[in-house]
Parts: structure tokens; C-alpha cells; sequence
């Protein structure tokens, strides 16, 4: 048996990889949760396959993500083999503003930047330090963090999208905070790899991208980097490759932040 963990697994992305990974029963797939308010797809797929376990926690809790822990240890005997931080999310309405839009506004962008932060960073080393110990004892002994392009450097100087200040901020920083932990665990044989999933056609997708003139903005900016692109994949053709890079991490290329494709094609 391979375990896995995918936090943010009742939609979109994580609810794929749910649905890709538990085909194979030789796969035990936790689904880490924080409500079942959104889960009655999820909660149909388990009932079907034997092989999912849906643990609810809330992940900017220590104390509650060691109890979700401990309920997966009892499952596996004390390990976890792959742990996937896909729980993410865009937060508050100012998210439409450039950086110099908060001058005299200084209460909105420290919402802006902390919300972000404490959502998609500071929560991913709770889970990751929740976990670590099960990961140290697994075979695979993989952490992945699915990033986003926002959260690279070139992304943004070639788009020129001057906005989603707090989520790219997040996402960035997070992107360190993998490779810091996969520089401290490498003399354990744990790799992490922060993953971007592509542009993917989910709910958080829509939110960002789905009104027509923002979407006719988003593609302009896109384009400057692929001009191909069109509309986003679909998440099962994102997961795919993902899986396939997350097969291909290996001591050699822990700690980067890469794509679905294994590279920097961001499309
Ligand atoms: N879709 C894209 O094009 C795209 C592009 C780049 C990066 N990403 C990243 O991919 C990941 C998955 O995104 P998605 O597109 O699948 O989004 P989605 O459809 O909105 O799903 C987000 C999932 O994360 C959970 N979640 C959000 N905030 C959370 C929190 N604070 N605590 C616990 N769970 C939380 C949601 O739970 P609830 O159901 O309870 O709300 C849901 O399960 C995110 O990290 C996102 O930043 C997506």
C-alpha cells in the first residue's frame, strides 16, 4: 500500500487527486477536510471505494491537525508515504487591487497580505510539522506543495498582472518554506517539491478568472507567455500530470518549485 494525504480535498484539484489516486487499491488516500459542508461529492466517491478515509481538521490549528494526524497513524501503523498541501485560496475582496492602490489604506493590505499568509502558509508548516513524523516513517517520504504561478518571479514580470498581492505573496513565500524543509530533511531521504497545477477549470479558477472581462484581461497577460493557451485543463488532465511529476521527485530535484509539466511551461 502507498498513503496519501491531500488537504483541501472535497473540490476542485484536491477531490481529483482523491478520485485519481483511489482507483488503484493498492493506494490508501486520506482526504484531510475542514467541513463536510462541501463534501457530498467526496463523501460519495468514499462510500463507493473502501480505500478513502476522510479525516475533518482545521488546519490553522496545531492541536486539532496532531489529532488528524493521529487518526491517519492509526490506519497506517505510524507512516504516511506522500503528503499533498493543495488547501488554498484567494481571500479577501481587495485581491482586485495593484500594490499602490493601498496607499492610506493600510488596514486592507495587512488584511490582504496576513489572511493570505495565514492561510496558505503558516497553516501548510502546521500540517507539514503535524505530519512529519508519519512522512519520516513512510517509503515514499514525499511532501508537495501545490503552488500557483502567482507565487513566480517571471510569471508576474512577464504577464504584468499587478495584482493578487496576498496570494501571490503566500504562495512565494511558501515556495521557500518547501525548499527550507526539504533542505533540513534531506539527511532523512524526505523530498518536498513545490508544484504549480496549471490553469485549471475548478471553482477557485472561476472565481479568479471566470467574469468575461476579467477573463479577457487574464488571457491577454496569459498569452504573453503561451500564445496558445485558450481555456483551462480540465483537473483531471492536471492531476494526471501532476501525479506523474510527483512519481518523478527524487532526492536530485527536492526543494524546487516546478510545474505540472516538470518544468517552467506553465500551461
Ligand atoms: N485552479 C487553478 O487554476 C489553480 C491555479 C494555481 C494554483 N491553484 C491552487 O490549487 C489548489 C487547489 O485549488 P482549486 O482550484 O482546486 O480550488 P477550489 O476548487 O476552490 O478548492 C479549494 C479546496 O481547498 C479547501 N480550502 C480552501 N481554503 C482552506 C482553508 N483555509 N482551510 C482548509 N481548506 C481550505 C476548500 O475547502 P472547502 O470546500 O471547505 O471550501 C477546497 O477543498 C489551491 O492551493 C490553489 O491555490 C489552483
Amino acid at each position: 500500500m502507498v498513503s496519501w494525504a491531500i488537504t483541501g480535498a472535497t473540490r476542485g484539484i484536491g477531490l481529483g487527486f482523491v478520485d485519481n489516486l483511489s482507483v488503484d487499491p493498492k493506494n490508501q488516500v486520506f482526504a484531510i477536510i475542514r467541513s463536510r459542508g462541501t463534501a457530498g461529492p467526496l463523501e460519495e466517491l468514499a462510500a463507493k471505494r473502501k480505500n478513502i478515509q476522510i479525516v475533518v481538521t482545521d488546519i490553522s490549528d496545531p492541536r486539532k491537525l496532531d489529532q488528524a494526524a493521529a487518526e491517519v497513524s492509526k490506519v497506517t501503523v505510524g507512516s504516511l508515504d506522500v503528503l499533498i498541501l493543495n488547501a488554498g485560496s484567494a481571500e479577501p475582496e481587495t485581491s482586485t487591487l495593484p500594490p499602490s492602490a493601498f496607499r492610506g489604506k493600510e488596514e486592507a493590505l495587512e488584511k490582504e497580505i496576513n489572511e493570505n499568509v495565514k492561510a496558505n502558509l503558516i497553516s501548510n508548516i502546521y500540517v507539514i510539522n503535524s505530519f512529519l513524523d508519519l512522512v519520516r516513517n513512510g517509503k515514499e517520504k514525499k511532501i508537495v506543495f501545490i503552488s500557483s504561478p502567482s507565487g513566480d518571479v517571471e510569471f508576474n514580470r512577464v504577464t504584468g498582472i499587478s495584482t493578487v498581492l496576498g496570494y501571490s505573496v503566500s504562495k512565494a513565500g511558501m515556495n521557500i518554506v518547501t525548499t527550507k524543509f526539504g533542505a533540513e530533511l534531506a539527511q532523512d531521504g524526505i523530498k518536498t517539491l513545490s508544484l504549480s497545477p496549471g490553469w485549471v477549470n475548478t471553482d477557485a479558477a472561476q472565481a479568479v478568472t471566470g467574469a468575461p472581462d476579467i477573463r479577457k484581461f487574464m488571457l491577454n497577460a496569459f498569452r504573453k507567455i503561451d500564445q496558445s493557451v485558450n481555456e483551462p485543463i480540465s483537473v483531471d488532465e492536471s492531476v494526471t500530470h501532476q501525479l506523474q511529476v510527483i512519481q518523478s521527485l527524487t532526492e536530485a530535484n527536492s526543494g524546487k518549485f516546478v510545474t505540472h509539466h516538470g518544468n517552467v511551461d506553465w500551461f
